[in-house]
């Protein structure tokens, strides 16, 4: 079983009375472990197809199987909390919590999915740890370089 599978999928977007297509007839697995590129021309759609796999959007047509749950159906409560349990998005432009702190940012998700304190504490430390951000933990957004 792949860890995302598409099958059929179609979305249009609907600017009034115009219909915008957007992705027509998407049929993928992505492999387990892969290190997986979506490359196309400004407009193609790369943006609208992460968004549907990512669960943030609704496809109009076909099934999408995520972590093997089939997205396409599930109610909007459902979808935020398989969201926040199994997809991680880094956004081109971070979407961070500006008032919170590199640390906080990290921790909260966790929160929102129910991770107990203790575990919440060992888990931001090492994914910052990870990342080389240990001493920069307690800086809020603004106070990071871009990179960081
Ligand atoms: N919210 C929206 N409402 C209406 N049309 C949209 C919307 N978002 C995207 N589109 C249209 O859907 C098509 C696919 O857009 P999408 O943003 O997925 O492209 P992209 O491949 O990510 O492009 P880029 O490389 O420029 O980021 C385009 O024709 C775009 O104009
Ligand atoms: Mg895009």
């Amino acid at each position: 079983m792949h860890p995302v599978s598409l099958h059929q999928v179609g979305k249009t977007y609907r600017l009034g009375a115009v219909d915008v297509p957007a992705l027509s007839d998407i049929t993928l697995d992505i492999h387990q472990g892969a290190f997986t590129v979506l490359s196309g021309p400004s407009g193609s759609g790369k943006t609208t197809l992460l968004n549907l796999i990512g669960c943030i959007d609704m496809p109009d047509r076909g099934e999408i199987t995520v972590a093997g749950q089939q997205v396409q159906s599930m109610p909007d409560d459902a979808l935020s909390d398989f969201r926040a349990r199994h997809i991680g998005f880094i956004f081109q432009n971070f979407n961070l919590i500006p008032v919170l702190s590199a640390r906080e940012n990290v921790e909260y998700p966790l929160a929102l999915a129910g991770v107990a304190a203790p575990e919440r504490r060992k888990r931001v430390e090492a994914l910052l740890d990870a990342v080389g951000l240990s001493d920069r933990q307690h800086n809020l957004p603004a106070q990071l370089s871009g990179g960081q």
